[in-house]
């Protein structure tokens, strides 16, 4: 009996937010791990440019994923053109930071809940739907957040919320459709050094603020985030489901 099988090669991979930080660099993990690429975000000539830099094989898929009623039918595209996807890693999200509790809008909740959560949900039914109609096992990734269990704090409070529905989410779909087979868990990423941590005016003594509540002594960078979301997509990981793995440098230890 072999025990270290990714069995990844060949598969069809969508990462969402994949011309981002963080998701370029899991776009690139699993460019390497063998698998076809469905490089979706806003943008189609960044999806492009980047799904080309991945190698042959790959795609971009400019989309708003908050078109809820389109995901069913790109989902339908992506299967058309790199086969049916079996791994969907939700990365997109953002963040809209105010001065504190007191300054956020409903615009600010409703941005926030749209993509973070609302689109999430949305694209991982319609991906889980094929999944299911045609009996194939599968493996969801969401991202969320070390907000998702500290709360956070003032003005990302809203977010954090965000960050903490999706890994009370994560539990019931993996509850749902592990039955079906379709593995669901989430990563938790602490602070990593891309321009979402950014906050206006910040000083380099904030920067080492952060970096000094670090157990490894520095940020978190996208490709730090790879080997951990690789393995929750590959056979490796076959008997996980309903898990958060925090890549976090220590930061977060739940
Ligand atoms: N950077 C951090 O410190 C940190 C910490 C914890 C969790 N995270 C999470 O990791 C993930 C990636 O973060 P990042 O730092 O790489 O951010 P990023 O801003 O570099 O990437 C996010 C991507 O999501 C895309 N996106 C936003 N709205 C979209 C929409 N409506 N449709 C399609 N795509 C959309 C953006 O275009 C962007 O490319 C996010 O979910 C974030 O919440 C980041």
């Amino acid at each position: 009996m072999t025990h270290l099988n990714w069995g990844l090669s060949g598969k069809t991979v969508i990462v969402t937010g994949a011309t981002g930080a963080i998701g370029r660099a899991v776009a690139e993990g699993f460019a390497e791990a063998g698998c076809k690429v469905a490089v979706v975000d806003l943008d189609q000539s960044a999806c492009d440019t980047t799904a080309r830099a991945l190698g042959i094989g790959h795609r971009g898929y400019g989309a708003d994923l908050r078109q809820i009623g389109q995901l069913p039918a790109l989902i339908q595209r992506i299967e058309s053109d790199l086969g049916l996807a079996t791994t969907l890693v939700n990365v997109a999200g953002i963040i809209l930071r105010t001065p504190d509790l007191f300054t956020v809008t409903e615009s600010d909740w409703d941005a926030q809940h749209d993509i973070n959560l609302k689109a999430l949900f949305f694209l991982t039914q319609a991906f889980a739907k094929r999944l299911a109609v045609t009996k194939t096992p599968g493996s969801v990734i969401n991202y969320s957040s070390q907000g998702a269990l500290s709360g956070g704090f003032g003005g990302s409070v809203v977010y954090n919320a965000t960050k903490g529905a999706i890994t009370t989410m994560t539990r019931g779909m993996a509850r749902s459709w592990a039955p079906l087979n379709i593995r669901v868990n989430a990563l938790a990423p602490g602070l990593v050094d891309t321009p979402m941590l950014q906050t206006p005016g910040q000083t380099d003594a904030d920067r080492d603020a952060m970096i000094q509540q670090i157990p490894m002594q520095r940020l978190g960078l996208p490709e730090d985030h790879v080997g951990a979301t690789v393995f929750l997509a590959s056979d490796m990981a076959r008997y996980m489901t309903g898990a958060m793995i925090n890549v976090s440098g220590g930061f977060l230890m739940y």
